[in-house]
């Protein structure tokens, strides 16, 4: 019996907060994890503000073994889920995230434009995914094969070595 994994979903748009665009992302995202086998804990949309953000993913990693956000990863100068990423991990995982960006660039030259970045915080591992719903099925298929295998790892679950 695999040991089950709580996962909080982070969708990060100003424009779904407020209302003035749907949230596609965030389910789709949420319907891959619960098909991998994940528990879905919490589904939030929250906006590209800063601060907020830190306090957020602050608040969520204590409480989920895995935190995934879509959005805010580009160049616009309201993407700040790197940032904020960056505030709350202890460690990083840089792998997760090269993987994503080599991977994906066989389907789309505009992978090179997701600054997302993947870490630790305690026992908690905190991964961003682009915004748009193909980004997140693409993304996702790529770190799908070594999840379980990171977050067993970090919650002292495993314990030999594969
Ligand atoms: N990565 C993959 N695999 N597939 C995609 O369609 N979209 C890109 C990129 N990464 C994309 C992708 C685009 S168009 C942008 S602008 C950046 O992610 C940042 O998106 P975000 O700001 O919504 O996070």
């Amino acid at each position: 019996m695999s040991v089950p994994i709580r996962a909080i979903v982070i969708t990060v748009s100003d424009r779904c907060a407020s209302g003035a665009a749907q949230d596609v992302s965030g389910p789709v995202l949420a319907g891959l994890l619960t098909e991998f086998g994940a528990e879905i804990y919490e589904k939030l949309v929250v906006t590209d503000d800063l601060e907020n953000l830190v306090e957020i993913l602050e608040i969520h990693s204590n409480r989920a073994d895995l935190v995934i956000t879509t959005g805010g990863t580009g160049f616009s100068p309201r993407d700040n889920t790197p940032e904020a990423t960056r505030r709350v991990i202890e460690r990083e995982a840089p792998g997760l995230a090269e993987a994503m960006r080599y991977k994906t660039l066989e389907k789309t030259p505009f992978a090179m434009l997701s600054r997302g970045v993947c870490g630790i915080r305690g026992k908690c591992l905190i991964i961003n995914l682009p915004g748009s719903p193909k980004g997140v099925a693409e993304c996702f298929e790529v770190i799908k094969p070594v999840l379980r295998h990171a977050i067993e790892t970090l919650s002292g679950e495993n314990t030999h070595n594969e």
